[in-house]
């Protein structure tokens, strides 16, 4: 019974350490915008999930498939500037700096999907 205790611990802090390997290629946030990863998370997860894939967003239209888009960081910008269709604009909910840090984790995350077309 002791044993399997000191396995499970080990197991868990193992993956408690998970977030430490980042920038090996693999994590979502190894092209270094970490920052732009966690604020997707907080401000366009809840309609275009944390993937980006979207999905049926709340009172709305269905939120697109944002891996799917060709836009360039500077289109991006626009859209969460000032919103697109029934998507809300951000220019007032967050800053300029965090706008342009999820324009370019979108823009990356568009260049890595575009590797698997
Ligand atoms: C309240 C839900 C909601 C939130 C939050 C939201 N979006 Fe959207 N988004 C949508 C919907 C719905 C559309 C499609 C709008 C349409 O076609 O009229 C869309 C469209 C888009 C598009 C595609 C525009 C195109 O050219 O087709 C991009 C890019 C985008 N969203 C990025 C973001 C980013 C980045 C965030 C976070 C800052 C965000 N969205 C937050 C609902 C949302």
């Amino acid at each position: 019974m002791k044993r399997i205790n000191i396995i499970v611990l080990i197991t868990i802090s193992l993956a408690a350490c998970e977030p430490l390997h980042k920038g090996d290629g693999t994590s979502p946030a190894s092209d270094g915008s970490a920052g732009g990863a966690q604020l997707f998370v907080d401000n366009c997860a809840r309609c275009h999930q944390v993937t980006g894939q979207g999905g049926p967003a709340p009172g709305g239209l269905p939120a697109p498939d944002i891996r799917q888009l060709t836009k360039s960081p500077a289109e991006l910008r626009q859209i969460i500037i000032f919103g697109f269709g029934k998507m809300p604009s951000f220019k007032d909910s967050i800053s300029d700096a965090q706008i342009s840090e999820i324009a370019d984790y979108v823009a990356a995350q568009i260049e890595r999907h575009a590797q698997y077309r």
